[in-house]
């Protein structure tokens, strides 16, 4: 038995690729945990959307997550702001609109909080997030194949993204969901290292495309070390609603109901 057990370590030990020395910060039983495995789990939203707040409260209720709600950023409650950057920006600023520029402030506010109050890594959502059901399961193969096959020191993880060259996106073994990311947009789940905000914030720092656009060309410019899922496990929830507050399932006309996924399995409709 004990000469089987150390035939056998000896074996995976001479078969183990260099990439395992690399150290995960995080411990793997972690990847279980309410926050899982990561430091923090923020959610951005504004002050005045009870209805997205509420419907992602019932989600991390019934996935068993701990999600921390962040005040998004309100343009129209900070002129001054807008004019400061209406003049050094005025051609670009003047065909996005406020919600753009909110979302700009508000994931780069999140990125120096990150790094000020030195949080390790941070699964960033904004608040129409939809969980795949089994998140914590995938979420934790996704972590242990980037352990074994990736860079666990990467900068940044798309958990989900939309228009992502797929086709172009190589998986970083044959069979991981994870992929080298090509240039992922949107930002409704993405993890963030402390490495990976500081050099976001060196990065992304004018204001003169949405700010997806900006991380989409930093990485496929190489600037930033990032993967992406695919299949994605976070996407955008049907409950998208438009600016006004609306819980009707049936308001946000083209929406589908993502199968597998919590909005769906949680809910219950
Ligand atoms: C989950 O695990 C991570 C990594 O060890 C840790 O930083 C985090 O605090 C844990 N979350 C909770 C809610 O304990
Ligand atoms: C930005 O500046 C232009 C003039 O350069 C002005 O017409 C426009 O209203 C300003 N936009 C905002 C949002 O303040
Ligand atoms: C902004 O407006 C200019 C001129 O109308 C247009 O060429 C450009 O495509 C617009 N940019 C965006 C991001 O919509
Ligand atoms: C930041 O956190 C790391 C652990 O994640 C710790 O080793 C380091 O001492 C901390 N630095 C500061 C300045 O608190």
């Amino acid at each position: 038995m004990i000469l089987t057990a150390i035939f056998i370590s000896m074996v995976l030990g001479s078969v183990q690729p260099a990439t395992t020395k690399k150290e995960n910060p995080i411990p793997q039983t972690d990847y279980y945990n309410s926050t899982l495995g990561y430091e923090k789990i923020f959610s951005i939203s504004l002050k005045g959307r009870y209805d997205r707040r509420g419907i992602t409260s019932l989600l991390s209720n019934c996935l068993g997550l701990n999600i921390e709600m962040v005040d998004a950023y309100n343009p129209l409650e900070d002129s001054e702001r807008i004019q400061a950057l209406n003049s050094t920006h005025p051609k670009n600023i003047n065909n996005m609109s406020l919600g753009t520029l909110g979302c700009f402030v508000s994931h780069r506010s999140l990125w120096k909080r990150i790094v000020d109050n030195n949080i390790s890594t941070a699964l960033i959502l904004e608040d129409d997030a939809d969980f795949h059901i089994d998140i914590k399961k995938l979420n934790a193969q996704a972590m242990m194949d980037i352990k074994k096959y990736g860079n666990p020191d990467f900068d940044m993880l798309f958990l989900g993204s939309c228009v992502e060259i797929m086709s172009k996106a190589i998986p970083i073994h044959p069979g991981s969901a994870v992929r080298h990311s090509v240039r992922p947009y949107c930002l409704h789940g993405y993890v963030v290292t402390i490495k990976g905000a500081k050099k976001l914030l060196e990065q992304i720092s004018v204001f003169d495309n949405p700010i997806d656009v900006n991380i989409g060309r930093a990485i496929s410019d190489k600037k930033l070390l990032s993967y992406t899922l695919n299949p994605t496990i976070i996407d955008q929830g049907m409950y998208a609603g438009n600016s006004n507050i609306n819980t009707d399932k049936y308001y946000f006309k083209g929406a589908t109901k993502k199968i597998g996924f919590s909005i769906d399995k949680c809910l219950n409709f």
